[in-house]
């Protein structure tokens, strides 16, 4: 499989980044943030998430993030939900895309969704039939597809089980989504490949990875490997997750990014802008991030005064 020339970045920051945080973040803070990466090329930005504020309460201002960023045509602002109800709120608040979310182990789903993945594929379905009758783009996110805190591992066939099911209810885009960052490199070959033989020409199919574990770019080179094209990413590497416990951040966008340019894979994305992007979110958060290229600034190909 030739490496891919070109990869989409998923922002996934103000959702998945953010949404853990104790400390209700001011919306005027995450807008300005959203309008800060709208600057940036980067193509598709998750903004929020329609879910029940009781359980994620820094999601609770979802509507207005969406009346009130600044949209570019260029730009899918995109939306998490869970149920129909979100995607209601969802068609509402005009967003482009809506990604739903399931899991691929019944520990993780029911924490997180309160229902069992079987239940929640029929919920998928639901969201599916009624999407349609709107013309509301679908994307669906597997959580927990290479590994569940809760009950360990997840195997390959009940990964291609879940997607199989996607599929058939007609999902175009699927992102195999390591929660908690259990994924490795091989892990990810052997599993994607299998996803792709399988599935390949019936649905796109994007990853989620979280570096809880340092694992994070070298997955990403893993999917690279087998010709994946779309993956999440956080800014400055926010993050975590409320219903799985000492899950860290997604993989940086910064860091992301600058691997992917370093190796002739273009993004779209403006580097030096991402940087500015995520040094205004550590200011927002009042706390340093565990982005690394937001620390050691972007390779010099000329030799620098510095160092001359
Ligand atoms: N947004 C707002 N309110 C919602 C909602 C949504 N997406 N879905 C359900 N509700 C409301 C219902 O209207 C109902 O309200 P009422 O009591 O006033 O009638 C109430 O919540 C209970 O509905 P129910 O379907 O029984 O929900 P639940 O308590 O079983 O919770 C979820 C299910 C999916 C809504 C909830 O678990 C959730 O929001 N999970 C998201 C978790 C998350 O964001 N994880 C991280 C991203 S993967
Ligand atoms: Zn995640």
């Amino acid at each position: 499989m030739p490496m891919p020339t070109q990869v989409t970045i998923r922002e996934v920051g103000l959702r998945d980044g953010i949404q853990s945080l104790g400390a209700f973040i001011p919306t005027d803070q995450k807008i300005a943030l959203v309008d800060a990466l709208s600057r940036t090329g980067m193509k598709r930005i998750e903004a929020t998430s329609f879910v029940h504020p009781k359980y994620v309460p820094q999601m609770a201002d979802a509507e207005e993030v969406m009346q009130r960023i600044q949209r570019r045509d260029s730009v899918s602002y995109e939306v998490l939900i869970p149920n129909v109800r979100g995607l209601e709120r969802a068609v509402s608040a005009r967003a482009d895309l809506v990604y739903v979310v399931t899991a691929a182990s019944d520990a993780f789903n029911e924490r997180n969704l309160r229902m069992s993945v079987d239940e929640s594929l029929e919920v998928t379905r639901d969201i599916k039939q009624q999407a349609d009758r709107v013309n509301m783009p679908l994307a669906i996110g597997i959580s927990t597809s290479f590994g569940c805190p809760y009950s360990g591992d997840v195997s390959v066939e009940q990964v291609l089980r879940v997607v199989g099911r996607l599929v058939e209810i007609g999902y175009p885009e699927i992102t195999l989504a390591d929660t908690t960052g259990m994924a490795n490199p091989i892990q990810v070959e052997r599993t994607v490949g299998a996803v792709l033989d399988r599935f390949g020409s019936q649905a796109t199919i994007g990853l989620h990875f979280h570096n809880t574990r340092g694992m994070g770019l070298a997955n990403v080179m893993a999917g690279l490997r087998v010709g994946v094209t779309v993956y999440d990413a956080s800014l400055g590497g926010i993050g975590g997750c409320p219903f799985a416990p000492r899950a860290t951040g997604n993989i940086c966008t910064e860091d992301t990014v600058l691997m992917l340019h370093e190796m002739g894979i273009q993004t779209g994305v403006d580097l030096v802008r991402l940087i500015d992007a995520a040094r205004m979110a550590e200011e927002v958060l009042g706390q340093t991030l565990p982005g690394q290229v937001m620390k050691a600034g972007p390779i010099e190909h000329q030799p620098t005064a510095a160092a001359a």
